[in-house]
Parts: C-alpha cells; structure tokens; sequence
C-alpha cells in the first residue's frame, strides 16, 4: 500500500535548518488543522504562534531548555479553548454550564490535539519536520502569562516546525507490535511486549544513544512521582483556570 508511505515516515525533528517556512505555506496548514475531526462541530481549541525570539526565549527556559524552541522556523501553542464558546454562547443567553464537567476538558483536549496531528500529517507531507512540546505544560501559569489567555484556556502542548537539517541521522524510532496495541474482540491483560525491549536496545544503539536502560525500564520511570516536571499541579490549577473537572 505505497499511499500509506507518506504517514509512516514519521519522526521527531529537532535540528532545523535556518530557512523559513513561508507564511502560506504555515496557512495552509493550519487549514488542513481546521479540516480534522471536532466533537460536535464545537472547535474547542486554539493555536498562538509565537514568532518573536525574545518570547521563544523565555518559553524555551520554562520548557525544559529546549534549543527546538528557539530555532524551529515557526513555533505554536496549542490550546483546549472553553473561552470562545462560552464567549458566544453568553451572546445567545446560554450559561454553558455542563463546560465544567470533565466530559469538556476531555473534548477539547482531544480537539487540539485531532487538529494538530492533521497539521503534522499535512507538515510531513510537505517534508517540514516537527515535534510536540509536551513540556509547554511543566508551568501553565506561566504560559497563562505570557500568552495573555483568559480563564478557559490551557495549553495541552507546542509545536515546532522547521526544515529538517541537512544529513540529519535521526531514524524513525520503532513501535510496539501491532499484537501489542490493537486487540481482537477483547483486551489482552498480558499482551506482547517484551520484544520490543530489544528493537529499542537496537535502535539506541543505532542512534549512539544509551541501550543500557531499556524501554520497559525508561517507561516504568518515567511515570513515576519524580518525574511529573511541575506537571503535579495541574489539576488544581486547571480547576483555578475554569475547568472545573467534575
Ligand atoms: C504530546 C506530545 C508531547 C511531546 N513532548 C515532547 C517534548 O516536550 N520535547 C521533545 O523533545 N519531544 C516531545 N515529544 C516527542 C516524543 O518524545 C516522540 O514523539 C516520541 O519519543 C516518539 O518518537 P518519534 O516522534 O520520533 O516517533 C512529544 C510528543 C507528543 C505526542
């Protein structure tokens, strides 16, 4: 199935060269961003670019020191956004009171993030290299900040996008087997992976990157209580924020 090539390709890009991605080109994409999938047709999500590198600067200190940050031709926030709607549905007499229920906190993160995969898929296509910045929420309140956002906004992650660097080495990184993600009829309490452990040694080692810790290990750390990166208070201040959570 040759047509699939295109969505197999994928891989984070975090070394840029230093030309601009043309600002129609960025339109174009943010319409096929547009064109992805919205829960009820709500459009429950924003995105803010953020082109000054002063700004990029001071993003890229709260977010993990990332060089991406600052060199990626165009960088963009990408928001669960309860505002506009309520904004307007206040208009129309509406309180829009069931936007406090977890179910709308739910939906508008899965909007931001249906859009943004459509504009990576659209960006790739293009041969314009990504990656998410999931690190944009290790200080929403400073991201609250420094982009002005009223109360109904959280910022879910960043985006970079930028020409890859020339004879960049990064590979695309492996996944689990399908046997191991997609289960016929009923879920697989011990499903396979095991495997994988040992694709990813090969990968790193590949990569010139440490294959002593494997996957299963990097993982099982990575969601234990020290490694939340200031992300342990999100949902107090998300519920400051508006999103109530009930
Ligand atoms: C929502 C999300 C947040 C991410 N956050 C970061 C990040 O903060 N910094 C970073 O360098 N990569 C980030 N990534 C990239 C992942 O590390 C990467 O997608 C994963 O390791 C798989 O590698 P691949 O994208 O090259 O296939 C993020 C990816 C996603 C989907």
């Amino acid at each position: 199935m040759p047509e699939l090539g295109a969505f197999m390709r994928h891989r984070s890009v975090r070394k840029y060269r230093d030309d601009p991605i043309p600002e129609e080109t960025i339109k174009g994409l943010v319409a096929c961003a547009q064109g992805a999938a919205t829960s009820s047709n709500l459009q429950l999500y924003s995105l803010i670019s953020v082109q000054d590198p002063g700004r990029r600067e001071e993003i890229a200190k709260r977010c993990d020191n990332y060089e991406h940050i600052k060199t990626c031709s165009w960088f963009f926030g990408f928001f669960a956004d309860h505002y506009r709607l309520k904004h307007l549905a206040a208009k129309v007499g509406e309180k829009a009171e069931g936007l406090g229920y977890v179910e709308f906190y739910t939906m508008a993160v899965i909007d931001a993030a249906l859009a943004a995969e459509r504009m990576v898929c659209a960006a790739e296509a293009l041969g314009i290299g990504i990656c998410y910045i999931g690190a944009l929420r290790n200080d929403a309140q400073f991201i609250k900040e420094n982009f002005g956002l009223p109360e109904g906004l959280f910022g879910v992650f960043g985006l970079c996008l930028g020409w890859p660097e020339e004879g960049s080495t990064a590979e695309i990184k492996p996944r689990l087997r399908q046997e191991a993600i997609w289960f016929r009829e009923k879920y697989d309490l011990d499903p396979p992976t095991e495997e994988y452990d040992e694709r990813m040694k090969s990968f790193h080692l590949s990569q010139g990157m440490n294959a002593g810790v494997t996957w299963s290990m990097r993982s099982g750390r990575r969601v234990d209580r020290d490694h939340l990166t200031g992300r342990e208070v999100l949902k107090g201040w998300l519920e400051g924020q508006g999103f109530n959570l009930e």
